[in-house]
């Protein structure tokens, strides 16, 4: 699981418990600090390319609309958009963004959806439901049983190695502000 620092923080609102060491045997959870705290020196592992390597599938759940912006315009200032960065898109991506209606709707939104969709990213579409901020509107991020739905069709379709598990970056589960 990788996280960026804003969903990181929200994740610990909601989940005090939720420390690295608390989380259950076989999930990771990688921020941004272990991009850096990793690597030494020439020859080092980079974390997000070794993460890009290892990965059969990414989901990336809750998607804000930052990180849509950054993706599609090929930023990558966190450990999540650097692996987006680099990532073989022979393999399935998918986003389940989340946000206010007012964002959505924004022209903004429509460019880089085209632009991701452009490049095989797989949307799971927000749903229309009360917002975190008190709005009624679509925009919340999609049921986490729809995105799971989505990766297991995706991952039917993929070669079976049982010596790697699947890592879902989960979401706080929170409606969109
Ligand atoms: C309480 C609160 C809730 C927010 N909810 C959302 C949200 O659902 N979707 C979104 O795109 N941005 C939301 N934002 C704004 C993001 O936190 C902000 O754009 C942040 O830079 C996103 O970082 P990320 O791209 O690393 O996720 C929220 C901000 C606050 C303070």
């Amino acid at each position: 699981m990788a996280t960026s620092e804003p969903v990181q923080e929200s994740l610990m609102l909601d989940y005090p418990q939720r420390s690295k060491s608390s989380l259950p045997s076989g999930i990771a959870l990688y921020t941004d600090d272990d991009e850096w705290s990793t690597w030494k020196k020439i020859g080092d592992e980079v974390l997000h390319i070794e993460l890009r390597k290892w990965a059969d599938i990414l989901v990336i759940a809750p998607l804000s609309a930052n990180t849509l912006a950054k993706i599609a315009g090929g930023l990558c200032d966190n450990l999540l958009t650097c692996i987006v960065r680099a990532w073989d898109y022979s393999k399935p991506l998918f986003v389940a963004p989340a946000m206010n209606t007012l964002m959505w709707n924004n022209p903004f939104t429509e460019r880089h959806l085209q632009t991701i969709n452009q490049l095989g990213i797989i949307l799971i579409p927000p749903v229309t439901k009360r917002l975190a901020c008190g709005d009624y509107g679509n925009g919340a991020m999609a049921e986490t049983s729809q995105i799971y739905t989505s990766v297991r069709l995706a991952c039917k379709t993929l070669p079976h190695d049982s010596s790697r598990s699947l890592v879902i970056p989960v979401s706080n589960n929170q409606p969109s502000s």
